[in-house]
């Protein structure tokens, strides 16, 4: 008889991402677990993607940039995306897609001032994805905007923000020492995720 495939993918993301925090997490090279490689594209369907760290998971997965960046523009005019997070000490890959959506200005807020105060700094010093001549150019401002803001909290810049990709399709890939890995995937549907198992 097939083995049951668990019926919530988040809860499912959420199960694997505490197994590595419990184990694999804590060696020195480690990547962050919530770090995952975010696909975009822009109106012409060029896709590029990049590393980012997913801070959060709720309903969808919550991250957080520049609102001038590359990625924010592709979603900008093309508001769907794909993540795959590789925790590959344990050989597993969590795939998602579907839209993303801007989280409103309070939330954006509530997550900038949980934030380290150089990282806060950073993002009023960083014109990110612009071209720069020398990275003192970024530091000249970092240190600019730390006397300006000396003694007072910083305010999250208007250009910074959070994004949500709510996920309409998961996979889940598990390596097996057979070679015979094991894939699953979600697809939303109306009365709840359907999930089937698909060959490596
Ligand atoms: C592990 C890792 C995590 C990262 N996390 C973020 C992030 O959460 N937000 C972000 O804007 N950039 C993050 N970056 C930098 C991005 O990969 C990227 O260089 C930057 O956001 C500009 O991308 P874009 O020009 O395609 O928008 C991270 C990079 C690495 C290697």
């Amino acid at each position: 008889m097939p083995t049951p495939l668990p019926t919530d993918p988040l809860r499912q993301f959420t199960r694997w991402r505490d197994e590595w925090l419990a184990a694999d997490a804590q060696a020195p090279d480690a990547q962050a677990p919530g770090s995952a490689v975010l696909a975009t594209a822009d109106h012409h369907g060029r896709p590029s993607a990049r590393w980012v760290d997913v801070a959060y998971v709720d309903h969808g997965f919550v991250y957080f940039t520049n609102h001038a960046s590359r990625k924010a523009a592709d979603v900008a005019v093309n508001p769907t995306a794909a993540l795959c997070f590789g925790w590959l000490a344990k050989g597993r890959q969590v795939r998602a897609e579907g839209p993303v959506s801007r989280l409103d200005e309070v939330e954006s807020d509530t997550y900038f001032a949980t934030l380290p105060r150089s990282l806060q700094l950073l993002a009023w010093s960083s014109d990110q994805s612009a071209e720069i001549d020398d990275r003192q150019v970024v530091r000249e401002r970092f240190d600019a905007e730390r006397a300006r803001f000396s003694g007072q909290e910083v305010p999250r810049p208007a250009h910074w923000g959070g994004y949500r990709l709510t996920p309409e399709e998961m996979e889940f890939w598990q390596r097996r020492a057979d070679e015979i890995q094991d894939r699953v995937r979600y697809r939303r549907r109306e009365e709840g995720w359907q999930a089937v198992r698909v060959a490596p």
